[in-house]
């Protein structure tokens, strides 16, 4: 078995692609009915989180990992996120995608450093999802603001994120 910080690792990513998931499927929801032409483009990026989280699971379900116990609230805390940003707007969703992708790439940095050293396995499972998570922090900043107005919206969804983190990492 894998050591505890590494399984440690992979069940909180593991959760916050659920979370992810979460947030994109209450935006295209809402993008159906008020941003039609925005529904293709959260279609792909929840079709990646969706590959995201199984690359995760099938790490966890091979190397005998038990899932995160707070998996409900990655999942509330997500289609929340999700829901009321696009409530708020286009540019929400992306000043939302932005703040998420951003915080969850500064994540795996320091994750990446900690498993190259320690599982082969782990580290390429996080590797394999990072060139997307690259790509939906282009989108979110190509397509967002960086207006004050949303500034309360980027402080929201990074202190949201963090905290799931931080609890995940502890349960
Ligand atoms: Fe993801
Ligand atoms: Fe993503």
């Amino acid at each position: 078995m894998p050591i505890k910080e590494v399984q440690r690792i992979i069940r909180v990513d593991h959760a916050g692609e659920r979370g992810a998931i979460c947030i994109y499927r209450a935006q295209r929801f809402i993008a159906r009915l008020l941003y039609k032409d925005l529904v293709k483009q959260l279609d792909e990026m929840l079709a990646h989180e969706k590959q995201h989280c199984d690359t995760f699971n099938t790490w966890l379900r091979v190397n005998n990992v038990r899932h995160c116990y707070a998996l409900w609230l990655w999942s509330l805390g997500g289609y929340l996120l999700g829901g009321v940003t696009a409530l708020m707007g286009k540019k929400a969703i992306w000043v939302c995608t932005q703040a998420v992708e951003s915080t969850v790439l500064h994540h795996l940095e320091r994750q990446l450093a900690y498993l190259e050293v320690h599982d082969q396995s782990a580290f390429q499972a996080v590797m394999s999802i990072k060139k997307d998570e690259e790509e939906h922090l282009n989108f979110g900043i190509e397509l967002g603001s960086n207006s004050i107005l949303y500034l309360p919206i980027r402080l929201v969804v990074k202190s949201s994120t963090k905290f799931a983190i931080w609890l995940s990492t502890r349960l």
